[in-house]
C-alpha cells in the first residue's frame, strides 16, 4: 500500500527504540526511507535495532538517554541534529508501566512512571518544538498512549500510567491548536494489547491471565507489530497532513467491547438466540 519512499526526507528521532514496539517502529520507519535516530537508558537494545537496520541498508545511529532528565533530553537532541541534519519527526514511545494495587504504591513508584511517560514525552517534545518553532522548520510528533487514557476511562492497578497517558493526550490536543500555525502536526496512537517482552512481564499476571484477555477479545487475538508500524507511518506521512489532534485507537474493538452494556451477549449460545427468535416470531 504505501511507497518505499513514503517517509524519505524524514529524520526521526524515536524514545524506547531499542525493544518492542519502538524497536518495530524504527525498522518500518527506516524501510520506508527514514533516518533514524534511537534513544533509552540501555545501550546493547539500541545498538542492536541500529545494527538490523543498517543491515537492511537503512540510516540510524542512537544515545543513551533517560527521558526523564531535561538536560538528557537536550544532549541527545544535539547529537541527534549533528547526525542527521535536523531531526523534522519525534515518536514518544518510552514509557514504563507495572500492575500494583494503588493503595500499596511509595511515592517513588508513581513518580517513576509518571517521570517517564508524562514528563519524558514533554521533554522531548518541548526540545524539538523550541527548536522547530525557531527555525520556522515545521515538524512532527507522534504520541503512543493507551486504551484507557484515549476513552478518557483509566483503568485501575495502572494508575500511574493511566494519569501519564491521560495527560500526554491532554498534551497531544492541546498543542495541536497551539503549535499548528508553526507547521507542527501532533497526533496519538492507542494501542490496545501487542505482545511484547517489556509489557508481558510487567502486565501479564499468568499465561491464564493471557488466554482470558484473548478470548474476551472481539477478535480473539492481540495486535500484530506491523499493523501498529504502519497506522504510525500512515500518520507521521505527508498523506495525513490534515490529521492533527487526533488519537487513533488500534485494539481490533477491544476497549469498545468493555464499554458496550450489552456486549457480553457475545457469551449467548447461537441456540439460545434461535429460542428467543422463535419465541418472538410465535408472538407475532
Ligand atoms: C510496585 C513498583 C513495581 C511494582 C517498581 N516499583 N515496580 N512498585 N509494584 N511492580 C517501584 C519501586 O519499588 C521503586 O519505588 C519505584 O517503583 C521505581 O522503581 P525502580 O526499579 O527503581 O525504577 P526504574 O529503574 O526507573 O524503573 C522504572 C519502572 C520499570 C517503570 C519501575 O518497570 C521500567 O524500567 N519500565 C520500563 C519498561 C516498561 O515498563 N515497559 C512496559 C510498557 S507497556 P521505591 O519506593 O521502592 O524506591 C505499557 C502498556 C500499557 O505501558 C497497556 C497495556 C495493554
Ligand atoms: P517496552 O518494550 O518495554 O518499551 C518501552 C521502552 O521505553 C523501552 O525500550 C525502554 O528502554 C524505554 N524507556 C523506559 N524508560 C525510559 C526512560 N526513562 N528513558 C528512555 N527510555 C525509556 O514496551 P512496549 O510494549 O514496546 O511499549 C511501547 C509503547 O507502547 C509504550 O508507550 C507503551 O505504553 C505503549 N503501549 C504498549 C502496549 C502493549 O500492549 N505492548 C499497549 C498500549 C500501549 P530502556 O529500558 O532501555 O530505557
Amino acid at each position: 500500500m504505501f511507497q518505499r519512499d513514503l517517509l524519505k526526507g524524514r529524520a526521526i528521532f524515536l524514545t524506547g527504540g531499542g525493544t518492542g514496539l519502538g524497536r518495530s517502529m524504527a525498522l518500518r520507519f527506516a524501510e520506508l526511507g527514514a533516518r533514524l535516530f534511537v534513544v533509552g537508558r540501555r545501550e546493547d537494545p539500541l545498538r542492536e535495532t541500529c545494527e538490523e537496520i543498517l543491515r537492511l541498508g537503512g540510516a540510524a545511529a542512537y544515545a543513551t538517554c533517560d527521558v526523564r532528565d531535561h538536560a538528557a533530553v537536550e544532549a541527545a537532541a544535539a547529537r541527534a541534529d549533528q547526525q542527521f541534519g535536523e531531526i523534522n519527526t519525534l515518536v514518544n514511545n518510552a514509557a514504563g508501566n507495572f500492575i500494583a494495587r494503588t493503595e500499596k504504591l511509595s511515592p517513588n513508584a508513581f513518580n517513576a512512571v509518571v517521570g517517564i511517560v508524562l514528563h519524558g514525552s514533554f521533554h522531548c517534545t518541548q526540545v524539538f518544538g523550541k527548536r522547530w518553532i525557531a527555525q520556522k522548520l515545521g515538524g512532527n510528533v507522534l504520541n503512543i498512549v493507551t486504551t484507557y487514557a484515549a476513552a478518557n476511562c483509566g483503568s485501575g492497578f495502572v494508575v500511574p500510567s493511566a494519569c501519564a497517558k491521560a495527560g500526554v493526550l491532554a498534551m497531544t490536543t492541546s498543542l495541536a491548536v497551539e503549535w499548528a500555525k508553526y507547521h507542527i502536526r501532533i497526533n496519538a496512537i492507542a494501542p490496545g494489547p501487542f505482545p511484547t517482552e517489556g509489557a508481558w512481564s510487567r502486565l501479564m499476571p499468568s499465561k491464564q491471565f493471557e488466554e482470558r484477555s484473548k478470548d474476551r477479545h472481539p477478535m480473539k487475538r492481540f495486535g500484530r507489530h506491523e499493523e501498529l508500524a504502519n497506522l504510525a507511518a500512515f500518520l507521521l506521512s505527508d498523506m495525513a497532513e490534515y490529521i492533527n489532534g487526533e488519537c487513533v485507537v488500534i485494539d481490533g474493538g477491544q476497549w469498545l467491547r468493555g464499554a458496550g452494556e450489552f456486549n457480553d451477549l457475545m457469551l449467548l449460545q447461537e441456540s439460545a438466540w434461535e429460542t428467543m427468535e422463535a419465541a418472538r416470531q410465535k408472538k407475532a
